[in-house]
């Protein structure tokens, strides 16, 4: 069962009729549904071994209500900043469950995290080795840590989301990492406690995950033998999902998790995920109204009230997302091809091109899907646009969980100098 099907002619979310709520809410608008994150979130879980830590990538969808939605179910948190790592800690998250990744931590936000007592820091560099260890010295603390290694190998994914080849800044190169162990061995201020790799994101075929972590299921062996203490094994996120329903969807978590126990079988190490797209892009969808259909020289445009500022990802990585009518088209509709675009001024302000859908008309809803990670969040205010408002759904409940900001509160957050 999805979340987002017809009924009676029009969209839902679980039990609420999107029509209404965009009457409500306004457009455009974010919407969430609880029993789509909380269904993703346990097919992932029942994939993996029980003991596993199933940290929710922050940078996904970072709003408190999601947050704490998976919270509950156990989920902890993979972030990537100071403000991440708040929100987590915000949303019920205990600190135990929260993993610090990113490649440009700072001295802060190190010492938010220590301070928090966070299950680890997956550590990316040298200096920031030496770094931590500094602000660990400082605080009398020992800071736990893995160290993301980058294990050369392509995802095979769009070339701004992968991270796990030579070229990439994350991760301590390949050839490094037993060295960076043995510094980190050295650091009174540090505890080595397992190894971290990330390969990248949106990843749709299971050779690049079992390529990555065989080279370091071998990696923790040579570690032990060096004589470094590897309890934990962070294998990352990056399962794709289908955001298109014409093409054959990505392996299921099933499929991940039997890849997972194969290669890490005889490792003997607690388990940590990060999935984030996994969990929320299908548990969410952006709603807009059209406001005009232009017909221009040679093409047919859809002008929708949501721009790349709600919604960057195709602006950003030519992503696909399906759109299709809030009031459910007849079987028979004819279907006219569009450019699917904002109100904008940009070029890049295209969310689709030539696009065939059912003749909507000025003031008609439609929805993209798979919208609920890495929307919200990427979201701006550029040309002074508010961005749009989030609301979580929970059967016939529905809650606004970010409201709309107001253009005089953005307008107030500028500051004319008194000098000026
Ligand atoms: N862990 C680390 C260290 C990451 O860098 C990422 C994503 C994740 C976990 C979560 O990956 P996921 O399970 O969601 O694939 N804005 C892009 C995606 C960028 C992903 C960056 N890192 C998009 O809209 O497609």
């Amino acid at each position: 069962m999805t979340a987002f099907a017809y009924r009676s002619g029009v969209l839902h979310a679980e039990d609420v009729d999107l029509a209404a709520l965009a009457e409500s809410v306004g457009t455009p608008f974010y919407c969430y549904s609880s029993a789509a994150l909380e269904r993703h979130y346990r097919d992932f879980a029942a994939a993996l071994p029980t003991d596993s830590l199933i940290a929710f990538s922050v940078k996904a969808n970072g709003n408190l209500a999601v947050l704490k939605t998976l919270g509950a179910l156990g989920a902890g948190a993979d972030v990537v900043s100071g403000g991440e790592l708040k929100k987590a800690l915000a949303a019920g998250i205990p600190a135990a469950r929260i993993v610090f990744s990113g490649v440009g931590k700072t001295r802060a936000e190190m010492q938010i995290g220590l301070d928090a007592g966070i299950h680890q820091f997956n550590v990316e560099s040298e200096p920031e080795l030496e770094a931590l260890n500094a602000v660990a010295l400082a605080s009398g603390k020992r800071a736990p840590v893995t160290l993301r290694v980058n294990p050369d190998v392509d995802a095979k994914t769009h070339a701004k989301i992968t991270t796990g080849t030579a070229e990439s800044k994350f991760g301590i190169p390949w050839d490094r990492s037993r060295a960076a162990y043995a510094l980190a061995a050295r650091l009174g201020g540090i505890e080595i406690v397992g190894v971290d790799v990330h390969i990248g994101s949106q990843i749709t075929t299971l050779a690049p995950f079992e390529a990555a972590f065989s080279r370091v299921a071998d990696l923790v062996r040579r570690l032990r033998e060096d004589g470094h203490a590897i309890g934990r094994l962070d294998l990352g996120g990056g399962l794709g999902v289908a955001y298109r329903t014409d093409n054959t969807p990505p392996p299921d978590a099933a499929a991940y998790g039997a890849v997972v126990a194969r290669v890490t079988k005889d490792l003997d190490v607690r388990l940590i995920f990060e999935p984030g797209r996994l969990i929320a892009a299908n548990a969410g969808v952006l709603v807009s109204r059209v406001i005009y259909v232009k017909q221009g020289d040679t093409k047919k445009f859809l002008i929708l009230d949501a721009g790349m500022n709600d919604l960057l990802r195709p602006a950003l990585y030519d992503a696909h997302h399906e759109i299709v009518c809030v009031a459910e088209p007849a079987d028979t509709a004819p279907r006219t091809r569009y450019d699917v675009v904002g109100p904008i001024c940009e070029t890049a302000d295209l969310f689709a091109r030539d696009r065939d859908l059912p003749d909507p008309k000025a003031g008609d809803l439609v929805a993209f899907l798979g919208a609920g990670a890495y929307g919200a969040v990427m979201s701006s205010a550029y040309n002074a646009r508010p961005p749009a408002p989030e609301v979580l759904v929970k059967g016939g409940q529905w809650s606004l969980v970010r409201p709309r900001m107001t253009d005089d509160a953005l307008i107030a957050s500028d500051r004319i100098p008194p000098w000026l």
